[in-house]
């Protein structure tokens, strides 16, 4: 890690880069994107980090508005499209791999002539993008040091010798403030660590299994994940507390999951906007109040302030009332921050988080919360987790469309069982008017519900055009299906074989409209960019879809 933080520091300064200048950094969760961080505190330099998981485009994109001096990322990073972007405005590149750091070809020595250095170096992270693309937010070194270094929320039990804990899975994304967040406090107290780039849940149970923490974490779509890959009580059987974080647990999921397995989850609640979490629950308040705050997302954390406020009139609300959230951070200043989260504070001062006031859905003169339909929904045996978004409709305004992962191996329910279930717990109003069944909720690198995928479902072609073999079939489309299941549907034979988007066998490409990939092991950020998809993944996601299949 030295080695390549040295490194990096040597070429910054080989390629003329200014002291103290702003430094892009490609964030992936790979050892060496960590050293280079270290090494870019280390010197000072402001970091802006680029999110990794995006097209070349976008990436030139994030260079040519970040505007850094240099770029330090993997060599997959540089793009031609990136190239160019570096060339034209004298931006250096560093590529990183293992172990070590090179200059890219061409592009050795920053020539952007006087660029703006902050006063004070910062990190400005990337906002987690459940509603739209990742956004920067900026928090200084200062900041970091006071409030991220030290913090046992994450890591509890740390006071003991670091070496001899297990290793800390860092699997949150390095560009986010979770992951700043529970990288570097983890590295500077010299414990060990193990770095995921995705969180899966077989990394995850292969780590309890072998090193048997007391206390681990999962990010809250994964204990839902656990769930279904019903992991064998024994296996966890170590684990004394689970902490979670980053995004609302449904309390079904919670219940269900403390009930298997009997090991109590510890939800905390924070954001980019905080720089971090304001409010947990801690193993102390856990242990005082139990069961009886049950869903609560904890009390505030020293020197964090709550209170609940009346949306229309400002009036802040007496505890047990629910109301729009707003929040004292310490890490940012004196002021009351409004959130966008409905929320309620009992009288013993826990925060029970109900939703976000900006995803409601108004149908007509009613204002829903997704949440409230979400939550009822994944309470039915054969849904695993579910998303509720707001679609037009010309006689209400919205309605909600409601997209369902089934629970494994469940025989998938009819619309007529889900309603029924529904009406027994909600109002008529939140009964959804579009369903779509899928093999996956559509996440983002967070594994928060990626909102905007989530919408997209229901904007879906009424038929798919596939140009096969010198001939054009228009076939019809079933909401959810790939497009290898809309041929097969259709009778049209087509190549596949993995059918996990592993092989390549299945390739099209997009001549019109838009196609959301459920998994995609086998093509590059080239080929997407160039309209290539793959049937056995592909899923159509705007009102036109027509496609190309060369056999
Ligand atoms: S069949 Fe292998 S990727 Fe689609």
């Amino acid at each position: 890690m030295r080695q390549v933080a040295e490194c990096v520091g040597t070429l910054i300064d080989a390629g003329g880069v200014p002291a103290h200048a702003p430094i892009a950094l490609v964030a992936r969760n790979r050892p060496c994107a960590v050293a280079a961080l270290l090494g870019l505190i280390f010197r000072s330099h402001t970091v802006r980090m680029i999110h990794p998981f995006q097209s070349a485009a976008a990436m030139a994109g994030s260079v040519e508005r970040l505007q850094p001096a240099a770029v330090v990322g993997s060599p997959e990073d540089f793009a031609p499209e990136v190239r160019e972007v570096l060339r034209r405005r004298g931006v250096a590149a560093i590529a990183i791999t293992d172990m070590d750091a090179t200059s890219v070809s061409g592009l050795e020595h920053c020539e952007c002539g006087a660029i703006p250095i902050p006063e004070r170096p910062r990190i400005e992270i990337l906002t987690s993008g459940t509603t739209g693309p990742p956004k920067q937010f900026a928090v200084g070194f200062e900041l970091i040091e006071r409030h991220h270094v030290g913090v046992q929320l994450l890591t509890p039990g740390t006071g003991a010798d670091a070496l001899e804990l297990p290793p800390m899975p860092l699997f949150f994304p390095l560009g986010n403030i979770s992951g700043i967040y529970s990288t570097l406090p983890t590295l500077l107290r010299g414990r060990r660590a193990a770095l995921w780039e995705r969180f899966s849940v077989s990394a995850w149970h292969d780590h309890v299994v072998r090193y048997r923490p007391e206390l681990t974490g999962l990010p809250p779509a994964g204990v839902q994940m656990v769930l279904d890959a019903n992991i064998p009580r024994e296996d966890l059987a170590s684990i004394r507390l689970l902490s979670t974080g980053a995004a609302p647990l449904d309390p079904g999921v919670q219940r269900a999951f403390e009930e298997r397995y009997g090991i109590p989850i510890l939800l905390s609640y924070g954001a980019t906007e905080f720089a971090g979490p304001v409010a947990a629950m801690t193993a102390d308040l856990h242990a005082e109040w139990g069961k009886r705050k049950f869903g609560s997302v904890g009390r505030a954390l020293p020197g964090a302030k709550l209170r609940v406020i009346d949306p229309d009139t400002g009036v802040v609300l007496p505890a047990g009332q629910e109301g729009l959230l707003e929040v004292i951070s310490p890490r940012i200043g004196p002021d009351w921050i409004r959130t966008a989260d409905v929320a309620i504070i009992d009288a013993d001062g826990f925060l029970f988080h109900r939703g976000r006031a900006d995803g409601a859905i108004l149908r007509g003169g009613f204002k829903l919360l997704p949440e409230t339909i979400e939550r009822a929904l994944v309470s039915h045996p054969a849904v695993s987790a579910a998303a509720v978004v707001g679609i037009p409709d010309s006689r209400l305004g919205e309605v909600p469309a409601a997209a369902i992962q089934l629970a494994p191996a469940a025989a998938p329910p009819t619309v007529q069982e889900l309603e029924a279930h529904l009406r027994e717990q909600i109002l008529a109003t939140h009964i959804p008017v579009a369903w779509c069944l899928v093999r996956q909720l559509p996440r983002n690198h967070s594994l928060k519900t990626d909102r905007v995928a989530v919408r997209r479902l229901f904007e879906i072609p009424e038929e798919v055009v596939v140009h096969l073999q010198g001939r054009t079939h228009r076939l019809e489309y079933h909401r959810g299906d790939t497009l290898l299941e809309t041929m097969r549907r259709a009778g049209l034979a087509t190549p596949s074989m993995c059918e996990q988007g592993v092989c390549g066998t299945c390739m099209a490409r997009r001549i019109q409209g838009e196609v959301d990939l459920r998994e995609n092991h086998v093509l590059s950020e080239k080929d997407l960019t160039e309209g290539y998809t793959l049937a056995c993944q592909g899923v159509p996601s705007s009102k036109v879809c027509e496609i190309e299949i060369d056999v």
